[in-house]
């Protein structure tokens, strides 16, 4: 038979997928490796999406998304992010934050343009590239996984049209500095290059850090795509819903991908997702309060096991080092899953630099992150 996909061949099949295999039919283990929110997703979510299905809304959507959403999503992008735009050519709702990312990949680039991002980073970003031919370049972060400004500027060529961010960010818990982010877009422009921030953890900072967005920069509207999602605000990952926000021009190429490779986007749950959005953010308070404790309680006890680890300043993940214990992020996260039944990410899921590290979700209850971390702390007595 003819050869199959090349593109596709080449990616690696998840290792966060073989980690669930190993678990499944295991009653005992716990999971760090989840990326999505405990809480419930919020009542109102849930109400308007089912009283759309009940009120016969099961037809196709409008491409781009329902007027009344996306006007909502341009009130908030002007409230929280002081992005000014215009609902009627630049937004446009997708299949949550993963398929905003692949409309940004599919409209800013030909095959052999250059991607630039900071690794360790988010794992589809490496094979959405894949896909369309995009060559990534990795620029190691700095050890408190700071972006290193440096390297960047001398990873620079001819062919880079683009870097994509993520702040607050999965896997590190890295949230930029805005003097950071204020280097990063000076750089885009000088050398005349796209910005893709995805923002979906933007809710998720601690210690009273305040979310950047770069499309809120002077000058930075046409050359910014900012993609973000309902699944982490809301804990609304099967809603798969979310959104892009770009320019006239780019907007307009993302519809035609979208028309023809998904034709839109779930009606139904788009009423869900306009309740939502209508709701006093108030209600997230009391949740990143919790997720803060989470932080605290699983970066006291890393450090005191005695590992290399940073502390988080967002997202709900934290990337401890192992080369002190001369081990790999594989090789741990197969002995613990084995010996302890503990799942954990191993850090080549991430990029090239990552090899010695692990990424560990605290998006999960208090108490079995407690019987997690008493689990790991006995494995390494045991060593
Ligand atoms: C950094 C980042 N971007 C995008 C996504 C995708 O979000 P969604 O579930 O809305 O597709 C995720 C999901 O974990 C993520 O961590």
């Amino acid at each position: 038979m003819k050869e199959l996909s090349q593109n596709l061949s080449k990616a690696p099949k998840s290792k966060i997928r073989e980690l669930f295999d190993i678990a499944l039919g295991r009653s005992d283990v716990i999971s760090l490796g989840i990326g999505q929110p405990d809480f419930p997703t919020p009542e109102p979510a849930i109400r308007g999406t089912i009283e759309a299905l009940r009120k016969g809304v099961t037809a196709y959507a409008p491409t781009r998304g329902l007027p009344e959403l996306l006007e909502l999503i341009e009130n908030k992008l002007r409230k929280v992010n002081n992005i000014e735009t215009n609902w009627k050519e630049s937004i446009i709702v997708t299949n949550g934050g993963s398929q905003a990312l692949c409309l940004a990949y599919a409209s800013l680039f030909n095959p052999g343009d250059e991607l630039i991002l900071f690794s360790p980073n988010f794992l589809s970003y490496f094979y959405i590239a894949s896909f369309f031919g995009v060559k990534i370049v990795e620029i190691e972060r700095n050890s408190d996984f700071s972006p290193n400004l440096e390297k960047l500027k001398k990873a620079i060529t001819e062919k880079t049209k683009a870097i994509i961010i993520n702040s607050p960010n999965n896997p590190t818990g890295y949230a930029f500095s805005s003097k950071e982010l204020n280097e990063i877009v000076d750089i885009v422009n000088e050398n005349d290059m796209f910005i893709i921030s995805d923002e979906v953890y933007e809710n998720y900072l601690y210690d009273g850090l305040k979310h950047l967005s770069p499309a809120s920069f002077n000058g930075m509207i046409n050359r910014t795509i900012t993609t973000n999602a309902m699944s982490k605000l809301f804990s609304a990952t099967g809603f798969r819903l979310g959104y892009a926000v770009a320019s006239k021009e780019i907007i307009d190429l993302m519809e035609k991908f979208h028309q023809y490779t998904v034709a839109g986007t779930n009606h139904a749950a788009q009423y869900g997702f306009i309740e939502a959005l209508k709701m006093d953010i108030k209600f997230f308070e009391k949740i990143l309060k919790s997720f803060d404790e989470r932080r605290n309680l699983v970066y006291d006890r890393l450090k005191n096991m005695g590992f290399d680890v940073v502390k988080p300043r967002g997202a709900f993940y934290i990337m401890p080092s192992l080369k002190k214990f001369n081990m790999t992020g594989s090789e741990f996260s197969s002995e613990i899953m084995k010996k302890k039944g503990v799942a954990i990410i191993p850090g080549e899921t991430f990029g090239s630099f990552s090899n010695y590290m692990v990424r560990i979700s605290y998006a999960t209850a208090i108490d079995k992150i407690k019987e997690a971390m008493d689990r790991i702390e006995e494995f390494f007595k045991e060593l």
